[in-house]
């Protein structure tokens, strides 16, 4: 689905060679300001590469349209952006850009249910957690349906429990409708847990990649 070949992201970032395959469970590990989120941003273009080639299904990703691109490559920042206003509100918010048909209620709550956040559509998310604001944001994305699914750190507000609830409805949905994710987790348990590929980020280096046997 991408594969990038030397490329150099001014002293913070630098990959020789890497590629990320579709249908599959990537995840990202390392130490706090080792790169992640910047390879992230590589990946749907929020930020240009200085030299090198990263080339998405085949095609140079600086000759992609990027409003394209965003809608079949979405990425969850590391820091939710929660709109004030409602969570229906919240929700459909992705889905105007992506140029979707807006789903019915039913489908928002159902999708919210999954993410183990009991809220009312109409409900303001002024006064929510991080942890709500997190699994707010993720419901959103999961509605958009990409094809590709960037995740900085999804989980990080959360508690063990819900970790499992959210992660498991991710894990279920790319499965099931054949999708590639990319997600940051500092946890190399979790990526142990979940990647089907683990990369390790060092410094700005890519300094482990280890494929894991489907469990
Ligand atoms: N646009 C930029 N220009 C210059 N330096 C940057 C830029 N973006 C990030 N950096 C630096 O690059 C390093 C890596 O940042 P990045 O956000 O990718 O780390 P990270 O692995 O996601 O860390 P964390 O786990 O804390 O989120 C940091 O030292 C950061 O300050
Ligand atoms: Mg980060």
């Amino acid at each position: 689905m991408f594969t990038l070949k030397n490329v150099q992201f001014k002293d913070v970032l630098n990959v020789e060679e890497l590629t990320i395959e579709a249908n599959k469970i990537t995840c990202i590990v390392g130490e706090s300001g080792s790169g992640k989120t910047t390879f992230l941003k590589l990946l749907n273009h929020l930020i240009n590469y200085e030299s090198g080639l990263i080339e998405y299904k085949s095609t140079d990703l600086k000759e992609l349209d990027t409003v394209e691109l965003r809608r079949e490559v979405i990425l969850l920042p590391q820091v939710p952006v929660i709109f004030p206003g409602t969570v229906r509100e919240n929700l459909l918010i992705g889905l105007q850009f992506s140029k979707k048909e807006p789903p019915q209620d039913q489908q928002l709550l159902e999708e919210m249910h999954r993410m183990n956040l009991f809220k009312r559509l109409d409900d303001n998310t002024d006064t929510f957690s991080g942890g709500e604001k997190q699994r707010l944001a993720l419901a959103r994305v999961l509605l958009m349906d990409p094809e590709v699914l960037l995740l900085d750190e999804p989980t990080s507000a959360l508690d063990d429990n819900t970790v499992d609830i959210v992660l498991g409805h991710v894990i279920d949905y790319i499965r099931e409708n054949q999708k590639t994710l990319v997600m940051v987790t500092h946890s190399r348990q979790l990526a142990q847990m979940m990647g089907e590929k683990i990369i390790t980020l060092d410094n700005g280096l890519v300094t482990g990649v280890e494929e894991v046997a489907l469990r």
